[in-house]
């Protein structure tokens, strides 16, 4: 009886679903793949320091596999400047762009050597190439 009534929306939802799915496929900006590609040739400036690999806890820097939702400076087993432990936020894009702009300027203290990317579609690309790290 349940599953008789639920029929008909079940239905519904699942031709929304595969509208939306279809329309979030073909929304994807065809620079995507472009600029994780590009963000991959960017990581070269970071990949002194960090890995988007299997390391467990990273090499200079703490490994950047599946950053975005993480706390900052919540990699277990990298060990982080004091400043960098006292941060409550988690990484998400905005907060990332920020970071990649001036490093210092959302982490006072941090002891991240690196000056900063002034060029925003390199910093967006970074960011889709991180994000596509998980
Ligand atoms: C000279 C070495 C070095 C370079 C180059 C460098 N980083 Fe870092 N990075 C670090 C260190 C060290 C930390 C840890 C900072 C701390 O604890 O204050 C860090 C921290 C980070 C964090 C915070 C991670 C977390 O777990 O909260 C992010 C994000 C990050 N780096 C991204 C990048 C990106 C992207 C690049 C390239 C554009 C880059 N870094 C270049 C050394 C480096």
């Amino acid at each position: 009886m349940q599953l008789q009534q639920s029929r008909r929306p079940l239905a519904w939802t699942t031709l929304l679903c595969a509208l939306l799915g279809a329309g979030a496929a073909t929304a994807q900006p065809a620079g995507d793949a472009t600029s994780v590609a590009k963000g991959k040739r960017l990581f070269m400036r970071c990949a002194a320091c960090h890995d988007v690999g299997d390391t467990p806890s990273g090499r200079i820097g703490p490994n950047l596999k599946g950053l975005l939702g993480r706390p900052l400076g919540g990699l277990v087993g990298y060990n982080y400047s004091p400043a960098m432990k006292a941060q409550k936020q988690v990484w998400d894009e905005a907060l990332l762009n920020a970071w990649l702009t001036k490093p210092t300027n959302v982490v006072p203290g941090t002891t991240m050597a690196f000056i900063g990317i002034p060029d925003a579609d390199e910093r967006k690309a970074l960011i889709d190439y991180l994000r596509s790290a998980k």
